[in-house]
């Protein structure tokens, strides 16, 4: 298959990088020095690259993150909505919009976000964040419905957090409870290849469950 990450070059797009490339197959990365997914002709321009290559995707795993948040609701920063908008909304819309065509071309393709219990779950100093991470749902849904009937599906991955060894070695002391390794998302965003993506479409899978 192959696969685009994006984030690829964070701990991980390296773990999902290195499952897919440890099950033979290929693996187009992106990280920031490659292409600005904040510039949409970049984005353009990578999938242009891509489909001449290729010829198409059979998978998008977006995987570019932060997070900013305030002590209270009224201590919010528009300025962190700002940041968080470009960060999770942009960058999808972005990524997924110059992939689609290439994503409904697979017999099989997954377009994949990993997003936060916080989106349903929002807390008062983390409005901006549920917020942005509400309207990225959003917005993969309405991806799934462009999808409907394709072979591909686009799903949304459900965490509390992540952890990677330089995480747990730079704590050794903490239990780092209820968060998804890394290497546990990996193997779940490869698992999504083995259900059958009108099973999978447009559906929020929860991995702390
Ligand atoms: N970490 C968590 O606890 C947690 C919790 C819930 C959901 N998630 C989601 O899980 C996914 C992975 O999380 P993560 O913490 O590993 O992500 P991350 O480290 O915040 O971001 C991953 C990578 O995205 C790259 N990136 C940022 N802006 C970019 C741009 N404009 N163009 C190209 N690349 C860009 C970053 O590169 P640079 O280093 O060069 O900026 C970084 O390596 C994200 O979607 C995140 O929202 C994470």
């Amino acid at each position: 298959m192959i696969i685009v990450v994006t984030g690829a070059a964070g701990p991980t797009g390296q773990a999902v990088a290195d499952h897919f490339r440890a099950g033979g197959h290929t693996v187009i990365g992106v990280d920031r020095d490659e292409v600005d997914l904040l510039d949409r002709e970049a984005v353009q321009a990578f999938a242009a690259r891509v489909e001449k290559e290729h010829g198409l995707v059979d998978g998008v795993v977006h995987l570019v993150g932060g997070w900013r948040g305030s002590k209270s609701f009224a201590e919010t920063s528009l300025d962190d909505w700002d940041t968080l908008h470009a960060l999770l909304i942009r960058t999808l819309q972005h990524v997924s919009l110059a992939f689609e065509p290439l994503l409904r071309r697979s017999a099989n393709g997954r377009f994949v976000i990993v997003s936060a219990q916080a989106a349903q779950r929002p807390t008062a100093g983390g409005a901006a964040y549920a917020a942005a991470k509400a309207a990225a749902e959003a917005w993969t849904l309405s991806l799934a419905d462009a999808l409907r009937d394709t072979g591909s599906a686009a799903v949304i991955l459900v965490i509390k957090a992540l952890v990677n060894d330089a995480m747990r070695a730079a704590k050794p002391e903490a239990r780092f409870a209820g968060f998804t390794d890394v290497r546990d998302l990996a193997q779940a965003v490869g698992g999504l290849y083995d259900r059958p993506a009108a099973e999978l479409n447009g559906t929020r899978q929860d991995l702390t469950t």
